[in-house]
């Protein structure tokens, strides 16, 4: 198996540590796919680790250089940054980018290798986005402080799906989301005990009757489907 390479740009790369020792990411790298990180301060021609300025126009903050970004991936990966997006998906993860949903997840985990740049501070030199990315992308309509969460959200959600990370390998092919449920949220589980303060299990499940487990399970997925607004396959 060919791994995927997914390596995060950022200029907290300790923040990583904590993630790469936990269970999935640690049996997805073993299984050899890859989690790299890069610190655009360790490659910037600027003097003193400057990475940032202030934005032309006025205003509060500071905005990450083009300059740095551009000297950073090139010394990184050795190639014109402009043309790195021909070899592996570049995404700037920004409050305003495409909205990561279950359809994205599954197009990145599909590539060999991915690039994320976590912005700081008031964000990227827009030509950072404009020249260097292919994608943009959001983890949702609220503003982080810094985009190495929503690295880890992408990470995360991408590394689940490869082969050799999680446990039992069945675990991400019926949930949330997935085909095999139509693109609807999963049905409810339960597990011992049967009762507890009178809250009972739902009959069915104790059944043993696999294809009426099935079907509960179906219709219990489709009614929250229906109740979040329908899913998002459809
Ligand atoms: C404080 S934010 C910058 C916010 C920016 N000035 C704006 O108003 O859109 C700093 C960095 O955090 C990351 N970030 C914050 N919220 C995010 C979100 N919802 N999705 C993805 N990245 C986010 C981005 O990398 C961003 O450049």
């Amino acid at each position: 198996m060919s791994g995927v390479q997914i390596d995060v740009v950022t200029l907290f790369p300790q923040w990583f540590d904590w993630f790469r020792g936990q269970r999935h990411v640690a049996n997805a790298e073993a299984a050899g796919h890859e989690l790299r990180t890069m610190n655009p301060r360790e490659h910037t021609p600027l003097s003193g680790g400057q990475v940032d300025d202030t934005p032309f126009g006025g205003g509060a903050g500071m905005v990450l250089r083009v300059d740095v970004m551009d000297q950073a991936l090139r010394s990184y990966y050795g190639v014109d940054p402009v043309e790195l997006q021909r070899e592996r998906r570049v995404i700037a993860l920004t409050p305003g980018g495409r909205m990561l949903d279950e359809a994205l997840v599954g197009e990145l985990a599909a590539e060999h290798a991915l690039t994320l740049l976590c912005g700081r501070y008031e964000g990227f030199d827009e030509r950072i986005v404009q020249h260097f990315c292919s994608d943009a992308v959001s983890i949702g309509r609220y503003v982080l402080a810094g985009g190495e969460l929503a690295a880890m959200v992408v990470c995360d959600a991408v590394l689940r799906k490869l082969p050799g990370a999680l446990g039992h390998p069945d675990s991400a092919s019926e949930e949330s989301f997935s085909p095999a449920l139509g693109g609807d949220p999963e049905y409810p589980h339960y597990t011992r005990p049967a009762v507890h303060r009178g809250w009972k299990v739902p009959e069915v499940l104790l059944s043993g009757h696999h294809e009426e487990i099935r079907r509960w399970r179906r219709a219990r997925s489709r009614e929250r489907g229906a109740v979040g607004g329908g899913s998002p396959l459809s």
